[in-house]
Order: C-alpha cells, then sequence, then structure tokens
C-alpha cells in the first residue's frame, strides 16, 4: 500500500517537473529582445549623444526600468526584459524630448524611428547640478542630486541610466514621492532608492543624468563626474530617395511611417495623434490618400515633389466640412544597413566562434566557405546549403526565419570572410 502511493507521488512529482518545464522555457527562448533605433533631428540632423530610457508598461506610469546611451552615430540599442508595452523616452541636448508609447515583440529587435523636434527656448530648460554618489555599504549606493527649473515646470523625470548595465533609476524629491503628480515637482535635492552594487570601481561615466519639464524640454545631460556628455548633432549623409515608402512629417505636425503595400499601394502607420490613413494609392507621381479624422472621412490627393534632398507632397484635403492644404515632407530613414558582423554578433556568436574551428555550442566557422564540405553535416559548403541552415535550423541549432533576405546576404557575406 504504501509502496504504491509513493509511487504515485513520484509519478505526480515527474508531471509536475516537466509542467514546470514547459512553463519556464520563455516563448521565444532564442532571440533576446531589443528596443533599437536612429535619432534624427526635425531640422535633418543625426544627433551624436544622447540617451534613452524606458518605463515598462504604460507611458507616463514612472515605472523606469531600463536604458542607454545614444552613441555618436546616433543609435540606441537597448536588451530588454520582456516584450509588450513600454514607454520610450528619448532625450538629447537642444531637442525637446521624444515620449513614446511603443509595443515590443519579445525575441526580436524592435527598431523605432524617432525624430526630435528642435528646442526653440532653451532659456526655460530645467538644469541638473552637484550630482553626487553616496556609499552606502559595500554592495549599496544612493545617488543624489541638485535640480532647479528656471520657470518652475518640473515634471516627474529625473533619471539616473546606467549605461553599461542598461537599467535606468527615478529620482524623487527628498520631501517624498509625487508620483500621481505630472508637473509642479519642486525644485531642489533628488535622491535615487538605494542601489544594489559597489560603489568601489564604478566607472562613474557611464551614468548618464537628465531631467525634463512638462513642456518636454530637457537640460544637459550629465555624467556622473558632472561633465556634460554634449557632441553636436551632424548632418545627414544619406540621400533620400524620391519614393512615398519611407518616414514623414506633415504640416499638421504628425509622424508617419508609409510602407508598400503593393505595386502603387501603401499603408501607413502613425506615431502620434489622431489622423488615421486608411488607403493610400499612388499613380506616377499622384499620392490618393483616404482617412479619417474624428469620424469623419476625408481624403486628400497629393503630388510628390523631388528635388535635391528636399522630398515633399502637397495638395489639398477635404473633410465633410472644411478643405485645407497639406504639406507632407520626407525624413531620413531611422533604418540602417547593418553589417554581416553585426548581425553575426547579434544572431550567432553566443554559439559559434569566428577565429577558430573548435566547438563553442556549434562549431568553430573558421573558414566555413573555404572547406569543401560544412563542417558539422558535412553536406557541400554551399551558399545555398548555408542558407538553409540559417533559415531552419539545424537539430540544436534555432532557425533565423526572422531575418530578411539582404540580411542572411550579409552573413553569408561576412562567414565567407572568415
Ligand atoms: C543556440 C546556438 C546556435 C546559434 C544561436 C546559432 N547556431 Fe549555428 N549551429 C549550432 C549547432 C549546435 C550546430 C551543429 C548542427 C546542429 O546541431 O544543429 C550549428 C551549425 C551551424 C553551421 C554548420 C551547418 C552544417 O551543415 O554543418 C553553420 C554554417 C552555422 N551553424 C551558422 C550559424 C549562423 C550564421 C548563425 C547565426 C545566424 C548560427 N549558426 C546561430 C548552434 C547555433
Amino acid at each position: 500500500m504504501r509502496q504504491i502511493s509513493e509511487k504515485r507521488i513520484s509519478g505526480v512529482m515527474f508531471l509536475l517537473g516537466w509542467v514546470c518545464l514547459l512553463f519556464f522555457i520563455p516563448p521565444h527562448a532564442w532571440g533576446q529582445t531589443f528596443i533599437s533605433g536612429k535619432v534624427i533631428t526635425s531640422d535633418g540632423k543625426v544627433v551624436a549623444s544622447g540617451v534613452v530610457a524606458l518605463e515598462k508598461g504604460e507611458l507616463h506610469n514612472n515605472a523606469f526600468l531600463t536604458g542607454g546611451a545614444i552613441g555618436s552615430d546616433g543609435t540606441f540599442k537597448i536588451p530588454l526584459p520582456s516584450g509588450g508595452p513600454w514607454g520610450l523616452h528619448v532625450y538629447s541636448e537642444g531637442y525637446i524630448y521624444f515620449p513614446l508609447q511603443v509595443q515590443i515583440k519579445a525575441g526580436s529587435d524592435n527598431e523605432i524611428p524617432v525624430i526630435l523636434p528642435v528646442d526653440g527656448k532653451k532659456g526655460d530648460d530645467p538644469r541638473i547640478s552637484d550630482i553626487r554618489f553616496n556609499k552606502i555599504s559595500d554592495q549599496v549606493f544612493q545617488i543624489k542630486m541638485r535640480v532647479d527649473d528656471s520657470d518652475n515646470n518640473l515634471g516627474p523625470q529625473m533619471l539616473a541610466v546606467d549605461t553599461r548595465r542598461f537599467r535606468s533609476y527615478r529620482l524623487v524629491p527628498e520631501s517624498g514621492d509625487l508620483k500621481d503628480k505630472k508637473a509642479d515637482f519642486p525644485g531642489g535635492e533628488y535622491a535615487s532608492p538605494f542601489i544594489p552594487l559597489s560603489l568601489d570601481g564604478e566607472d562613474l561615466k557611464n551614468w548618464f543624468f537628465v531631467v525634463a519639464d512638462h513642456q518636454c524640454s530637457n537640460g544637459p545631460i550629465y555624467n556622473g563626474l558632472n561633465q556634460s556628455v554634449h557632441k553636436p548633432p551632424v548632418a545627414h549623409a544619406e540621400k533620400l530617395k524620391c519614393e512615398v515608402a519611407g518616414i514623414w512629417k506633415s504640416s499638421f505636425e504628425k509622424v508617419y511611417q508609409f510602407t508598400q503595400g503593393g505595386p502603387g499601394m501603401f499603408s501607413g502607420k502613425q506615431f502620434e495623434g489622431d489622423i488615421i490613413i486608411d488607403k493610400m494609392d499612388q499613380k506616377d507621381d499622384k499620392v490618393i490618400m483616404e482617412f479619417r479624422f474624428k469620424d469623419e472621412k476625408g481624403r486628400t490627393e497629393l503630388q510628390l515633389i523631388c528635388k535635391e534632398n528636399q522630398i515633399s507632397m502637397q495638395g489639398s484635403f477635404r473633410l465633410p466640412n472644411r478643405t485645407g492644404d497639406w504639406i507632407f515632407n520626407k525624413l531620413q530613414n531611422a533604418k540602417v544597413a547593418k553589417s554581416g558582423e553585426d548581425l553575426f554578433t547579434v544572431n550567432c556568436s553566443i554559439c559559434h566562434f569566428t577565429d577558430r574551428k573548435d566547438t563553442k555550442v556549434g562549431p568553430g566557422l573558421k573558414g566555413v566557405f573555404k572547406n569543401p564540405k560544412l563542417p558539422k553535416t558535412g553536406r557541400s559548403a554551399s551558399e545555398k546549403n548555408v542558407r538553409e541552415t540559417l533559415i531552419n535550423g539545424g537539430a540544436k541549432m534555432p532557425p533565423f526565419k526572422h531575418l530578411k533576405d539582404q540580411e542572411i546576404k550579409a552573413i553569408i557575406n561576412y562567414l565567407k570572410s572568415l
């Protein structure tokens, strides 16, 4: 009797074990989740410095969790612990900061185009001073700083970003948090939560600090040594293509991304605001758009006009009870072509060496195209077979079906160079 019940118990445990295992394998175990982008400006430049901070969940819930620096090429790439809704905040000195609700797809790199408007009124920016790192214990420190705003309009974003570990922290006033307030935060001393890291050996240059006021102005961004991290933005080198696909800013101050849906057909994704584009067709240089604005149906006929690096669509719109003129100006696309080496580093380097032939998780890929046969399966080392391996995976290698054709091509070209 006793024996039977013990057997039963272990059977149940065994089953539970499997159920748990199934539960805890993350749905996208192979791909890390990232948010990335290139930060361009409404006056046609690429920023060369700045900081990104992300809240988990809805925008403006102040649950800051991750963040990172903007590189000197204007790009950022930040790993996220999960997909779903995130609030994205992008700051660069001299520009109005950019809050955006984003929906992140787990297991992939989510590219978000970011365009920062020029800050026309710099005098009223909030200011940070006197950043201090205070050691609480060997494994814990706290950050304090002073915040002032000439027009007393501080919002809740007083942020410290650990750009090396991709973490962000919100600092609160000494008098206590005012989380439910949106504006009118006091000037004065602000403190971070206790941060469970050792201060000894920490490079304070990797910590970035930013504050924003309620009009979305941010002042200079500092590092932990109280030095401004500002580098002047640089002019674009890329040339705009004379086509509808891409990012456009409208004369009604909205930003759209148009993508080709079929020959002569486009669809639009909007980053802010009320106007919804239902249908968009192109015939030569005529672009016809059907849209909705506050439940009213409208229509516009635009002309695509391409001049040297200034591409616009202009025309008039009609709504049931009014008409007017619209202009769309094309902006630089946030997408940058990634090199095969970059793609390999992100997707493959956890399992494959490139400088030797021995096994990491999968076989080393040095000289993979120079040998007649592929290292594991012994099939011929042809482009076709490698492409197949990448798309379908192997016995233990995950499939890379999400990579675009040109990305696979870039990886293959990189493998050929090994
Ligand atoms: C999670 C680990 C893992 C990742 C990530 C991974 N591989 Fe592999 N790869 C393997 C393993 C293991 C093998 C051996 C075959 C097998 O068991 O699937 C392999 C085999 C290969 C082979 C040899 C195939 C053959 O026929 O012998 C090539 C080429 C290859 N991988 C390229 C890549 C490239 C390029 C990427 C990135 C796009 C990549 N792998 C990502 C684990 C991985």
